[in-house]
This record gives structure tokens, C-alpha cells and sequence, in this order.
């Protein structure tokens, strides 16, 4: 299995992306570390905190990162994650957070296996991995890939015109994370908007035996709880396991990108841009193949 540390702000399609990383042998999770986003911080570590709980894994690490973005103000995305951040689905008490600043747990973390051999998941606004590249770059320098859901290339963006939450909420992050030379593979909306869960994906996770792939199915249910006329959800940080265990399935270029940092609505936009950062990037996905691996993941 190969080791991870997941960075995330649940949010029902990070507890998706969590319950599948916690179910899927191929994963060894090394930790979990949470941040400001979907919601306020109390909420999402409380939430990663009973996904470790519904899977018995009192005794994976859990460490509160950032409680608000570097510089800016939050985004307010309690309509689409609903007051609790997890649609009100029950879980068990969390597993507690540990004292520690998330950034130095993840130094201290990626300085224990060789470098180069933990993966690091980032589900959520770039703010911790920012935070451990200003706190200890030689820690970041070891950590193997960097798969990230956030921006869009030619999609429309889901808060400004052509800007995608994660980045948008932190960009001053995203720009850090960008120009820091590590092995980035960026998920965008093009790929993720192509992974969809339908009302057929939530009837086929329920009728399964393990308690994880029901949950999985309790919480796409309830994403579609605010948007019933919809046929199918996309399930945007899912997208980050699954193109660690199947980069095959999203076709990838190296793009040079720059990340807007004005204020209104361009500010976290990716433009590519000569002068940029070299990045990988996921520019579609294939929706069916993927989505079967996600249930098939959960089994
Ligand atoms: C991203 O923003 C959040 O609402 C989701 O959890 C995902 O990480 C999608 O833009
Ligand atoms: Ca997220």
C-alpha cells in the first residue's frame, strides 16, 4: 500500500474521498490533518474525526490545521454542505484531534519514511500545505506526489466566473503551492464535473455489505438532498484517490499556470501562462470507469 497523509475540510465529497481512502487496501493512511472551508474548522475536524471512528482507526493521527485562509476573508458554502458540513448524515463521536500545529505534525510525519514515499492528498483550500512549505520546505521537499483538487482550466468556475473554490478561498496559498517545485498533479473541475454520482450510485453503495460503502451511500444521498431536480452530483475530491490508483483514467498535461490574486470574482483563477509554474494537470477524466472504481473502492 502506498502511505498518504490526507489534508481535508469535510465536506461531503472530502468524506466520500476519506471513506474510500480508509477502505481501499492500496492506501496506507499516515494521517489526517483538517482545515477551514466547507465549513469552520471545529466542524470539519469533528467530521474527519467520526470518519476515523465509523472505520476503527482510533488510531491514525488527527491534527486541526488553519481555521481561515493566509491573508483573506472565508467563503460562506453552507448551502451545499449543509449546516454540519456532512448534510446531517449520523456518525459516530470523532476520534479527538491531537494537540500540535497540523503543519509541524506533517513535517515531523514526512521526515519518518524516506523521502519521496508519502503522498500527500489535498482535498480542500491549500492553506496547511502552504503553511509547512513557509515552516519546513526541506519536510515538503520529501513528500512524494501532491495530488490536489482545486481550479478549472476551461470550465466554468463554481465561485467566480472561472474560479474553483479551493483556490479562490486561499490563493495566496495556491500561488505558494504552485511556484514550490514539488511534484503537483492538479484536479481541476474539467476532470472532476466528468465523475458523477447518480441516484443508481446511492442505491448500489446502500445495498452493499460494508458499513463504509453504506455511509459512502447515506452521504451521496445527501447531496442530493439541495439539488433534487439534478440527475447526478460530481464527486470532486473522490477524484484525488482515484487518480493516485488510476492516473490512466484522467488524462494529464503539463500546463504552466498562474494563480490570480486579485480581489472579486478572479481571484483564484488559473491562467495559463508562459511564465507560470509547470504543473501536471487532469483536463478530463473517465467518468464511468472512475465512478465504478469508487463503488468498487468502497466494497
Ligand atoms: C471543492 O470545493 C469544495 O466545496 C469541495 O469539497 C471540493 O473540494 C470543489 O470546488
Ligand atoms: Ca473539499
Amino acid at each position: 500500500p502506498r502511505p498518504v497523509l490526507v489534508d481535508t475540510d469535510p465536506g461531503l465529497d472530502d468524506a466520500l474521498a476519506i471513506l474510500l481512502v480508509l477502505a481501499h487496501p492500496g492506501f496506507a493512511l499516515r494521517g489526517v490533518t483538517t482545515l477551514a472551508g466547507n465549513i469552520g474548522l471545529e466542524r470539519t475536524s469533528a467530521n474527519a474525526g467520526a470518519l476515523l471512528a465509523l472505520a476503527g482507526r482510533h488510531d491514525v493521527p488527527l491534527h486541526a490545521g488553519a481555521a481561515a485562509p493566509s491573508v483573506r476573508a472565508g467563503i460562506d458554502e453552507a448551502a451545499i454542505h449543509g449546516a454540519d458540513g456532512l448534510g446531517g448524515v449520523a456518525l459516530p463521536a470523532p476520534v479527538p484531534a491531537r494537540t500540535g500545529s497540523a503543519a509541524r505534525f506533517l513535517a515531523e510525519t514526512l521526515r519518518t519514511e524516506a523521502a519521496g514515499t508519502i503522498d500527500l492528498l489535498c482535498l480542500g483550500p491549500l492553506t496547511n500545505l502552504a503553511r509547512l512549505l513557509e515552516e519546513a520546505p526541506d519536510a515538503a521537499r520529501r513528500i512524494g506526489r501532491v495530488v490536489a483538487m482545486g481550479g478549472t482550466i476551461r470550465e466554468p468556475g463554481n465561485v467566480g466566473p472561472m474560479s474553483e473554490f479551493n483556490l479562490a478561498y486561499d490563493p495566496e496559498a495556491a500561488d505558494a503551492v504552485l511556484r514550490a517545485g514539488l511534484d503537483l498533479t492538479l484536479v481541476p473541475l474539467d476532470a472532476t464535473r466528468r465523475v458523477r454520482a447518480s441516484r443508481d450510485t446511492v442505491r448500489d453503495l446502500l445495498a452493499l455489505s460494508s458499513p463504509l460503502a453504506r455511509k459512502a451511500g447515506e452521504i451521496v444521498e445527501a447531496y442530493f438532498r439541495d439539488a433534487a431536480t439534478r440527475e447526478s452530483r460530481p464527486l470532486h475530491d473522490p477524484c484525488v484517490p482515484l487518480q493516485l490508483l488510476r492516473p490512466d483514467l484522467f488524462p494529464a498535461e503539463t500546463l504552466h499556470l498562474r494563480v490570480d490574486r486579485s480581489d472579486g470574482p478572479e481571484a483564484g483563477r488559473l491562467h495559463v501562462d508562459p511564465t507560470g509554474a509547470p504543473a501536471n494537470v487532469a483536463l478530463g477524466a473517465d467518468g464511468e470507469a472512475a465512478l465504478a472504481l469508487f463503488v468498487q473502492s468502497l466494497r
